[in-house]
C-alpha cells in the first residue's frame, strides 16, 4: 500500500450514468432492506447528454473516512442504502496496481481504505427527475471500476438496486428489464438489457417539468403505504403486470409504436390508480399533468392511432415519448400552444436539450409561439384555454446509452492531488 511506497497518492475514477423512465412501473417491495420488488419493470434509458449523473470516486491512504459531496455540498454516507452498496462493493474488490504511480492495493487493503465520492446531476435535483436512479447507478459503476470489481453489469445492477430500486435499470442503455427474481437473498433480482439505444432510434422524448408547489410523498414511503393498504396493488402485481411485461417486450422487439404507447399509458395510469387506492390516497399528478394527458389522448384519438405515449413517475412531470421527429415537432407545437411560457421567460430556456425539435416545429421565437393555431382535434371546443406558466420548462431528448468511464481529467469532480472537490 502507500505507506510502503513512501509516496502520497490518490487514485481516481470518473463515470457518467444515465437516468431512466419506467414504461412498466416498479411500485411495491417484497423486501424493504434488500429492495426486492413485487413485479418486473421495464424502462427506457434517457440520453445522458441531457440527463445524467457524473461521479468521481477516489481512494487514498490519507483519507480518514468515507465522504461524499452531492452537487458541491457534503452529504452523509451513513444511510443504510449507501452503506449496503459500499459493503457489497468492498467485499468484491480486488487487487489494483499502478506501477507508474507506485500504487499497489491488495484485496485486503480495501477493507480499511476510505473513499471520497463527488456526484453532480446535469439537471435540477429538485425537478423530481429520477436523480436517485442515476446517482446510485453511477456510485456503484464508478466504485466498481476503482475497486477492480470483476463482476458483470447484471451483478452490479443487483448492488445498485440496494441503493434505489430503479437505479438497477440505469446500468444499461436502451431498453431495460428489471427481473423481480425469486431468491430471498435477492441474487436473481437484476436488470438485463432488452435492446440497446440504436435498436429504436427514431423515438423522441419530451419531458414537461411541471411547476409544483406540493411536497410529494417519496417513492420509498409511498410504495410501502400502497403495499400495506391497497388491494388493487395485489391484482396489479399478480395479474396485470406479468402479461404487460410480455406484451411490452414484444412491442419493443418489433418497434410496434401503437402497442408500446397503449401499454405505457395504461401502466402509468394504473400506477397512479394504485396510488389513489392507497390509504390515505397519494396524489402525484396535478391538474397540469391531467391536462397534458387529455391533450395527448385527444390527439391520439383524433389520429386513430397513438402518436405519443405518456408516462408519469412519483411526481407531476410528464414524460412524453413520440414515434419520431415529425410527431415530436407536432407534439411540441401542441404543448407550447396549451402551455406557453410566462412573459418573462425566454424560449431558449423554456425548451432545452435537443433544440432541433423546436426548429422542426418551425418555432424560432416567442412570436412564433403566440402565432400557434389551435390543433385540429380541439378546433370545435372554443374557447380554448391556455395555461401560461404551468410548465416550468420542456426537455427534448431521446433514448440513450448506458454508463461510461470519463477518462479526461478535466471532467473529474475531485482534485487528482488532494481527492477533495475541485
Ligand atoms: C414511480 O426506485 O425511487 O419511479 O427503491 O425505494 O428507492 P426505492 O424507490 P424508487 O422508485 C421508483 C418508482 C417509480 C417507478 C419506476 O421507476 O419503476
Amino acid at each position: 500500500m502507500a505507506e510502503e511506497s513512501g509516496k502520497k497518492w490518490v487514485l481516481m475514477v470518473t463515470a457518467q450514468t444515465p437516468t431512466n423512465i419506467a414504461v412498466i412501473k416498479y411500485w411495491g417491495k417484497r423486501d424493504e432492506k434488500l429492495i426486492l420488488p413485487i413485479n418486473d419493470s421495464i424502462s427506457v434509458t434517457l440520453d445522458p447528454s441531457h440527463l445524467c449523473t457524473t461521479t468521481s470516486v477516489a481512494v487514498s491512504p490519507d483519507f480518514t473516512h468515507d465522504r461524499m459531496w452531492l452537487n458541491g455540498k457534503e452529504i452523509s454516507l451513513s444511510g443504510g442504502r449507501y452503506q449496503n452498496c459500499l459493503r457489497e462493493l468492498r467485499a468484491r474488490a480486488s487487487e489494483v496496481e499502478d506501477e507508474e504511480k507506485g500504487i499497489k492495493i491488495t484485496k485486503k487493503d480495501w477493507e480499511k481504505l476510505h473513499v471520497h465520492v463527488a456526484s453532480y446531476n446535469n439537471f435540477p435535483t429538485a425537478a423530481g427527475l429520477a436523480s436517485s436512479a442515476a446517482g446510485f447507478a453511477c456510485l456503484v459503476f464508478s466504485l466498481a471500476k476503482l475497486m477492480n470489481v470483476k463482476e458483470d453489469q447484471s451483478k452490479l445492477s443487483a448492488i445498485a438496486r440496494q441503493g434505489s430500486g430503479s437505479a438497477c435499470r440505469s446500468l444499461y442503455g436502451g431498453f431495460v428489464k428489471w427481473i423481480m427474481g425469486k431468491e430471498e437473498d435477492g441474487s436473481d433480482s437484476v436488470a438485463v438489457q432488452l435492446a440497446d439505444e440504436n435498436h429504436w432510434d427514431d423515438l423522441v422524448i419530451i419531458i414537461a417539468v411541471v411547476s409544483s408547489r406540493q411536497k410529494e410523498t417519496s417513492s420509498t414511503s409511498g410504495m410501502l403505504e400502497t403495499v400495506e393498504t391497497s388491494m388493487l396493488i395485489q391484482h396489479r402485481a399478480k395479474e396485470v403486470v406479468p402479461k404487460r411485461i410480455i406484451q411490452m417486450e414484444e412491442a419493443i422487439k418489433n418497434r410496434d409504436f401503437p402497442s408500446f404507447a397503449r401499454l405505457s399509458c395504461a401502466d402509468s395510469n394504473q400506477f397512479h390508480a394504485v396510488c389513489l387506492d392507497t390509504s390515505p390516497p397519494i396524489f402525484y399528478m396535478n391538474d397540469t399533468s391531467h391536462r397534458i394527458i387529455s391533450c395527448v389522448e385527444k390527439w391520439n384519438r383524433f389520429e386513430g392511432t397513438p402518436q405519443v405515449a405518456y408516462t408519469f413517475d412519483a411526481g407531476p412531470n410528464a414524460v412524453l415519448i413520440s414515434h419520431n421527429r415529425k410527431t415530436a415537432a407536432l407534439l411540441l407545437q401542441r404543448l407550447l400552444f396549451h402551455f406557453p411560457p410566462n412573459s418573462d421567460t425566454d424560449l431558449n430556456s423554456y425548451v432545452i436539450g435537443d433544440k432541433t425539435i423546436l426548429q422542426d416545429a418551425g418555432i424560432q421565437n416567442m412570436k412564433d409561439v403566440e402565432a400557434l393555431a389551435p390543433p385540429p382535434e380541439i378546433k370545435d371546443n372554443i374557447p380554448t384555454q391556455k395555461y401560461k406558466g404551468d410548465v416550468s420548462y420542456f426537455i427534448c431528448t431521446k433514448p440513450g446509452r448506458g454508463p461510461v468511464l470519463l477518462t479526461d481529467e478535466c471532467q473529474a469532480l475531485l482534485d487528482p492531488k488532494t481527492g477533495l472537490p475541485k
